[in-house]
């Protein structure tokens, strides 16, 4: 089975649209969400394009605010004091990568974990690593509604991470074992991933790596999620040989079409959950 993550991420859209319309009915306010894009980064020009029209198209207040990239630390730390104090501001998401005279940590220090939707704050990542109420990163958030789609509980399932990075990996680790799973990180320095990705009941891989995931490293009946997005001359590939895996597993998301649009939508989600926790 292909998992349609353009489908499911138009589903997640439309619930959100539903409760932000009847929101606006009752109390005549919306969510608002601010982006901060810093220098002309491509890949980020054209994630926040999309962003920004998706935001738009339910209803949320969508703003980006746009610097050069010689834009100084202390300029962009005022301009998210200036956000947290706004309460037309819902969502406040800077989107990374950052030019190198700023400090990520701080910026993301610097955000009031309330309007953290990118789940990104100290604050909201250890209270998803402790089991308690978060704002949880968009594209691991995406990830587990479309493994939860497939196959409803989790119990006891061997998941198997490739990849340790805070933006997925170690998100994804913490809501797998939240669900039960028994879980696996493997990374750069493991000894033998294939012979750990042959464990997986459910694959998730989130490394940067085209093609990585070969149709041997698979398990029949495993659930395999990619996060990969990776420009390969004109064309968009994962971490996984699609065409070579698909036939072995029990689902698989496709690249791209599969996780991309699930993270937007879960965007959408986590700023209308922000307006609601306000
Ligand atoms: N850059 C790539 N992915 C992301 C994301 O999910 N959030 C932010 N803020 N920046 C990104």
């Amino acid at each position: 089975m292909i998992i349609d993550g353009k489908k499911e991420a138009e589903l997640l859209r439309h619930e959100v649209k539903k409760e932000i319309d009847s929101l606006k009915l009752k109390n005549n306010k919306v969510p608002g969400l601010t982006v901060i894009l810093i220098g002309d980064f491509a890949p980020s020009q054209i994630y926040v394009k999309n962003k920004e029209k998706k935001a738009k198209e339910v209803g949320i207040n969508s703003e980006v605010v746009r610097y050069p990239k010689e834009v100084s630390e202390q300029e962009v730390l005022k301009k998210i004091k200036e956000l947290n104090d706004n309460n037309a501001v819902s969502g406040i998401l800077v989107q990374l990568p950052l030019p190198s005279q700023i400090n990520k940590e701080k910026i993301i220090n610097a955000i009031n974990p309330l309007k953290d939707v990118d789940g990104f704050h100290p604050v909201n990542v250890g209270n998803l690593s402790s089991g308690y109420h978060a704002t949880v990163p968009c594209t691991p958030l995406g990830c587990l509604f479309l493994i939860k789609k497939t196959e409803s509980n989790l119990s006891g399932k061997h998941a198997v991470i490739i990849g340790r990075s805070n933006l997925n990996g170690k998100p994804m680790a913490q809501l797998l074992l939240k669900e039960n799973c028994t879980v696996t990180i493997v990374h750069s320095k493991t000894k033998d991933l294939k012979i750990e990705c042959l464990k997986a009941d459910i694959l998730v891989a989130a490394v940067g790596v085209p093609n990585l995931v070969k149709g041997d490293w698979v398990k029949k009946d495993a659930i395999v999620i990619d996060v990969g997005i990776n420009k390969m001359g004109d064309k968009i590939v994962g971490d996984v040989d699609f065409d070579n895996v698909k036939d072995k597993v029990r689902a698989i998301t496709p690249v791209p079409g599969g996780v991309g649009p699930m993270t937007i939508a879960c965007l959408l989600k986590n700023t209308l959950e922000c307006f609601k926790g306000r």
